[in-house]
């Protein structure tokens, strides 16, 4: 502030006395308003938990900068527990500071299978001016496919082959196949015109609830548990080659 103060003082007197007034309104109202925290990326980030025990990515990774080029202070004030940050405050300046959360094999060893989103906070400033930034992580616990094969048999052989089509379509195949698109057999208009390619998160909200993710759809099925959804596309990812 004071080298800026200096150098419009050396030019005519009334540039100096505007100046001299903004300076003032900046050190009293707008300085400390002016810092701000950003943590990149802001898209959700996402660990992934397999069956054999590997957690990919190991860790998940922010970067953090002071957005007007001077220093904030930032604290880590929530994350899940499932990872451990290699630090909860620090200082972030202009240049992008990286910090790093591993993943916590310990906790992670004792969840059931299923979706976990969870959000970190980072908070910064004092006061009035204190901002909070958050920002998404889910981990996906994969399920065991050896029991997703028994609640197969159990609950949805009754209406699907694995290769020929029943009531329902023949299922072989359906992880990474596109949604209504099973040979020969006469989809809902509904679900031909989700057409999304069967993945992990749309096939846990069909079980879930097959109406709220295609509303029309032929299938009415909701499985409340997460852990058996997981095992179940577990089973339907093993049979996908
Ligand atoms: C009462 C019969 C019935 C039961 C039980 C049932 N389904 Fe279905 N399923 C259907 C029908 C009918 C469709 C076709 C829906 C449409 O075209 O709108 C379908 C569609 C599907 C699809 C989409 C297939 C594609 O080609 O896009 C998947 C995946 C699926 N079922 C999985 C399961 C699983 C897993 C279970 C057991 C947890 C199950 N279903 C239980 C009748 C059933």
């Amino acid at each position: 502030m004071q080298r800026f103060a200096c150098r419009f003082f050396a030019a005519p007197f009334r540039f100096g006395m505007l100046a001299a007034v903004l300076a003032a309104f900046a050190l009293t109202a707008g300085e400390a308003a002016a810092v701000d925290l950003s943590v990149s990326p802001k898209n959700e980030k996402t660990l992934y938990r397999s069956e054999d025990g590997k957690t990919s990515p190991a860790a998940v990774k922010y970067a953090l900068k002071a957005t007007d080029g001077k220093k904030v202070r930032w604290t880590l004030k929530s994350y899940p527990v499932w990872l451990v940050p290699e630090a909860t405050s620090g200082r972030a300046k202009k240049k992008k500071a990286k910090l790093r959360l591993s993943a916590n094999i310990a906790v992670i060893d004792g969840l059931a299978p299923g979706f976990y989103t969870k959000s970190l906070t980072f908070t910064y400033g004092k006061g009035k001016k204190a901002r909070k930034v958050r920002r998404n992580v889910t981990l996906i616990v994969e399920g065991n496919a050896t029991e997703g094969r028994d609640l197969f048999m159990a609950k949805c052989s009754g209406c699907h082959d694995l290769y020929q089509n029943k009531s329902g379509p023949y299922i072989f195949n359906v992880y990474g196949r596109r949604a209504g698109t099973a040979n020969g057999f006469d989809h809902s208009d509904a679900l031909r015109k989700y057409g999304k390619v069967w993945e992990e998160e749309n096939l846990n909200d069909w079980l879930a609830n097959t109406q709220k993710l295609v509303k029309n759809a032929n299938m009415y099925f909701r499985l409340k548990d997460p852990a058996e959804r997981m095992n179940i596309i577990a089973y339907l990812k093993d049979i996908s080659p």
